[in-house]
């Protein structure tokens, strides 16, 4: 069994990732290095980056295309890191776009601010959850290093159902103690965790094999179910419909 990537930014010159497809085939090649078969193209959706998202299939398409000539293993899916504020802005269909998942239980990649939760995040949440999807929140421990006292708000978006994305650079201690500890608390407290690079080339590159070796430090009785199983049930089931879709 391979690694599977949830947040990686891949696709070339579209937000701080790669900025061009030879950038990007180099990239994967380092995933698959380092031992990953898939992985989901997250670009930042956001007002100064995506906005529009049913253009990111073609741009997938584009490059699994060019990893096969290159002779990269990778597969690549089309997801996305939203923004929360576009919560409000997309449609039902733009949403879908950056989906993951089956049609009942589809799910997005929900970025916690790393200033910190407020209000506007649970909004969000609540409206993306009232429109029939899932949640896996992008790195909560940075977001929770960042303004502590703020957990609780984590803790009550995980109860409502969210999964969580932790990264394998706050297991590892790159931002600190303070985020290295919520990652821990995250992974050892939420039904459903999985750990991803957040790779954007660069100063962070594709790190699961790190990140299952720190896991194994934990301690935890099944550590590859954060790099591989979890990520891969999240694709294959994606999560339960949120209880306010199924009453509509
Ligand atoms: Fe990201």
């Amino acid at each position: 069994m391979s690694y599977t990537e949830l947040h990686f930014h891949l696709l070339p010159g579209l937000d701080d990732g790669p900025a061009t497809i030879t950038d990007s085939i180099e990239l994967a090649r380092a995933a698959a290095d380092d031992g990953t078969g898939t992985i989901t193209a997250t670009p930042h959706v956001m007002d100064r980056l995506v906005t529009d998202t049913r253009s990111l299939s073609g741009r997938v398409a584009e490059l699994n295309a060019a990893l096969r000539s290159a002779g990269v293993p990778i597969d690549v899916l089309c997801g996305g890191e939203l923004a929360h504020p576009m919560a409000f802005r997309l449609s039902d269909r733009e949403l879908d776009a950056i989906a993951q998942g089956p049609r009942g239980h589809r799910w997005l990649l929900l970025e916690a601010p790393l200033r910190g939760l407020d209000a506007s995040f649970t909004a969000a949440a609540q409206e993306l959850r009232g429109r029939g999807f899932g949640i896996v929140i992008a790195h909560p421990e940075r977001a929770a290093a960042a303004i502590p006292e703020q957990w609780p708000l984590i803790a009550s978006e995980v109860a409502a159902g969210c999964g969580v994305q932790i990264n394998v650079w706050s297991l590892a201690g790159y931002y600190g103690e303070a985020a290295r500890t919520f990652a821990i608390r995250a992974i050892r407290s939420s039904p459903v965790a999985v750990v991803s690079s957040d790779a954007h080339g660069g100063k962070r590159p594709p790190s699961l094999r790190l990140g299952l070796r720190l896991l194994q430090g934990l301690g935890l009785s099944r550590p590859e179910w954060f790099t591989e199983t979890a990520p891969r049930t999240l694709l294959e089931r994606g999560l339960p419909a949120p209880a306010s879709a199924i009453a509509a």
